[in-house]
């Protein structure tokens, strides 16, 4: 038996490719490098979903589709009470995208893609004590995802950054969440519920939960002299450095110098603290110098979180919200095995080995 299925091949699928060995994620045939900076978050969730549903998807109308769905899911936002505002953003969102109907359709495809885009920004907004700003059909999804969450049109140079991190993170293979979405998938319980069942898996630290941590690290360390001894003893009391290692990767995590490019032409234009990317650079070279001495045997290089935490901080998201904005731009992956199983998979059910005592012989 292999614990936590360590290299074990659980699915075949032609939506994504994880090279752990070579560092290299290819999705429906493109290499990442290929994906960010030429093309927007419609375009790969276009590539992604077509071949999904009984009818061809391509980039323009699927734009138009969420934006009309970004409309229709508004109004949801008026059932958030106390209650929700007092849990942790991606719970409150996980909450009130339970409330949708379930289905296997594109309808429900549409309005699980778009929900997020539209209840995380107005989520924000509630919990600072603003009314949620209502969805622009005509936007794209980033633009209109930045727009709502600051009232303000973001630049050209945001856009591109939020478009970046969508695409990079849209699908990487079998990893805990997108497992979880195609468990429910075989059951044929419907997409809502593998979106569901995959923001649960995504929220713990281990997975989709280690931005925040990212950036309350950076902000402790504060300046790039003090990196060594702040990341020595967080290791001393046995401490994970978060936004370091992977399962699969044993060399660096190829969509964390995708979004450091990404963060590229925000600097050039002075929409960033360059103290902050001076801080980021310095711990991240800190940490692998100590890394190699101290866990030589084990390849640990950065993952997307740390420089996820970086540009969405950069971009306005507050840290308490960084697990829902990786849950806005995964969903089309989750989405995609979701389909990919229940047209082409079985129920998943694999077996236990029982380790426990014996019934005593009478
Ligand atoms: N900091 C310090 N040591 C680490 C780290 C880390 N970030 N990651 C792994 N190690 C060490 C472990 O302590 C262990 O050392 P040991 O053998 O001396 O005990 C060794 O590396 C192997 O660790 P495992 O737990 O077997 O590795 P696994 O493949 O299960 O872990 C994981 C992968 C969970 C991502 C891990 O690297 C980690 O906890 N990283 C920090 C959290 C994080 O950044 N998560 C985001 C991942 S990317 C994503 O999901 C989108």
């Amino acid at each position: 038996m292999k614990n936590g299925l360590e290299d074990v091949v659980a699915a075949e699928t032609s939506l994504s490719d994880v090279d752990g060995a070579a560092g290299r994620l290819i999705i429906k045939g493109k290499s990442l490098d290929e994906l960010v900076g030429n093309t927007t978050y419609e375009d790969v969730a276009a590539l992604l979903l077509n071949g999904m549903f009984d009818k061809p998807i391509t980039a323009l109308p699927l734009r138009a589709a969420l934006g009309q769905a970004r409309l229709a899911v508004f109004s949801h936002l008026a059932a958030v009470d106390d209650t929700l505002l007092a849990l942790p953003p991606v719970d409150a969102m996980r909450a009130l995208l339970a409330r949708l109907p379930d289905g296997e359709d594109f309808a429900t495809a549409v309005r699980l893609l778009a929900a997020p885009a539209v209840l995380l920004p107005g989520l924000l907004r509630l919990r600072n004590g603003h009314a949620p700003l209502a969805p622009n059909a005509d936007h794209t999804q980033a633009q209109d995802i930045l727009a709502m969450l600051t009232g303000t049109p973001p630049s050209a140079e945001q856009v591109a950054a939020l478009d970046a991190y969508l695409v990079t993170i849209s699908d990487h293979g079998l990893n805990a969440s997108t497992f979880a979405a195609r468990v429910i998938a075989s059951t044929q319980a419907g997409l809502t519920s593998s979106v569901l069942a995959a923001i649960s898996a995504l929220k713990g630290p281990l997975h989709g939960g280690a931005p925040g941590p990212v950036l309350d690290m950076l902000d402790d360390i504060e300046t790039p002299d003090a990196a060594r001894a702040w990341i020595d003893s967080a290791l001393d009391r046995g401490d994970r450095l978060m936004g370091f290692g992977h399962r699969v990767y044993r060399v660096r995590d190829p969509r964390a110098d995708a979004l450091k490019k990404a963060l590229r032409p925000l600097v050039a234009t002075g929409q960033v603290d360059v103290e902050k990317v001076a801080l980021a650079e310095a711990v991240e070279r800190a940490a692998l110098e100590i890394l190699k001495e101290r866990k030589p045997d084990r390849p640990l290089d950065v993952n997307v979180e740390f420089y996820t935490a970086l540009l969405l901080d950069v971009l306005g998201f507050p840290r308490e919200a960084f697990t829902g904005v990786f849950a806005i731009g995964r969903t089309v992956g989750w989405i995609a095995h979701a389909r990919e199983q229940a047209l082409e998979g079985r129920l998943i059910r694999p077996r236990s080995l029982y380790v426990g005592p014996l019934p005593q012989a009478a």
